[in-house]
């Protein structure tokens, strides 16, 4: 029971990196057009601390929305939060007080044509908006936060990472769109590649390369385990959080371009696996033009991923690999990854995919 409790404080504490205004700003540029007149909620975010609910409720009347709805959790093991004092919160171990917060209109208070949300406060003096602890610990699968979840039109955050399976099973459960961070890893989860097979998932506008920096909280950081870090200008700690990428179901540009190809193929530059009938193609920009089979690229193909030119077959690696029937590899094992020539594993996670006609 106790090592129980201590592996789940040390996925809590996983959980516990806050995304940069700037990351933000960067992905949701391209999704402006989707906000107009919608609910957006975002349910993993302390409005005093999260840079979701900022830069929503800074650019609300830019982007004409109708509601912005951000939920807090109590599970965080690193800090409490200001509502603490509000509603006195006095034991020692300080822990967040859940609550919401529900805006419908911002205003500019002192004329200076910036929203100064330094304090969440002032946006509650507004009577139109309100601020309410919530009945229980705001765990985005509680029933009250499904009930904000049921009013929403889009949701858009950064969900904990060791739920990400179900928070997405939940998102289309009930049917919502969303704009959310999660791992690169996770497109190879047995619950999220099928979505991204079905294009009811597809990865955003941000490289799948160079990871992203987040905010990690201070209680949380022991600066001699940590190998690499920066102190921002506002004092805050920032790492580098690897694999880092956006997953959404809203429609973008860059789903619809076209990717160039100009490379022939010939079989002496792309080797056909040993254990499923399909080539190998180590870079996406070698995909070649006149290839009608099944090739195995790099993940990052999603990243360019366009479904009018493209099928998804399957995956090269792992328990999906056998759904498609990749036979047993020269280490007798198929949930590995491919061979080539008897002898090499080929050294990456493969997608495979198929040019439509
Ligand atoms: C990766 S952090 C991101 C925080 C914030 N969304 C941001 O991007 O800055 C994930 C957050 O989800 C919260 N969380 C963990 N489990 C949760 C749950 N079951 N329901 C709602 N929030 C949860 C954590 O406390 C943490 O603040």
């Amino acid at each position: 029971m106790a090592n129980k409790n201590l592996n789940a404080a040390k996925e809590a504490k996983k959980d516990e990196f806050y995304t940069q205004l700037a990351d933000i700003e960067n992905e949701l540029k391209h999704y402006r057009q989707h906000f107009r007149g919608k609910t957006i909620l975002c349910n993993c975010d302390d409005p005093y601390e999260s840079n979701f609910f900022k830069y929503f409720a800074n650019n609300f009347n830019a982007f004409g929305l109708k509601k912005l709805i951000a939920t807090c959790y109590d599970g965080s093991p690193v800090q409490g939060n200001e509502l603490m004092i509000d509603f006195g919160d006095f034991t020692d171990e300080p822990k967040k007080i859940p609550y919401k917060v529900e805006i419908k209109e911002v205003t500019d208070v002192n004329g200076d044509g910036r929203i100064d949300l330094s304090d969440v406060r002032h946006l509650i003096q507004n009577d139109k908006n309100v601020l309410s602890i919530l009945k229980g610990n705001g765990d985005f699968r509680s029933q009250e936060c499904i009930e904000l979840l049921k009013e929403a039109d889009i949701v858009v955050t950064n969900p904990p990472f060791s739920l990400f399976r179900e928070y997405v099973a939940q998102l289309i459960k009930f049917e919502k769109k969303f704009l959310i961070i999660g791992n690169m890893n996770a497109i190879h989860y047995k619950e999220i590649f099928p979505l991204i097979k079905e294009n009811k998932v597809w990865t955003g506008y941000k490289p799948f390369g160079g990871g992203m920096n987040m905010i990690q909280t201070p209680k949380d950081f022991d600066p001699t385990k940590t190998k690499s870090f920066k102190i921002n200008e506002r004092g805050q700690i920032i790492k580098n959080i690897m694999g880092c990428i956006w997953f959404t179901n809203l429609d973008i540009s860059k789903r619809h371009e076209h990717l160039i190809l100009y490379k022939k193929y010939s079989p002496d530059e792309y080797p056909h696996y040993d254990n499923y009938n399909a080539i190998d193609v180590d870079e996406i920009c070698n995909i070649p033009k006149d290839y009608d089979g099944i090739m195995g690229v790099p993940d990052t193909f999603l990243g360019q991923y366009n479904p009018d030119d493209f099928e998804l077959i399957g995956l090269g690696s792992g328990n999906l690999a056998k759904l498609i029937g990749v036979q047993r590899n020269y280490r007798g094992r198929t949930d590995l990854a491919f061979s080539i020539n008897g002898i090499h594993k080929c050294p990456y996670s493969r997608i495979l995919i198929r040019k439509k006609k």
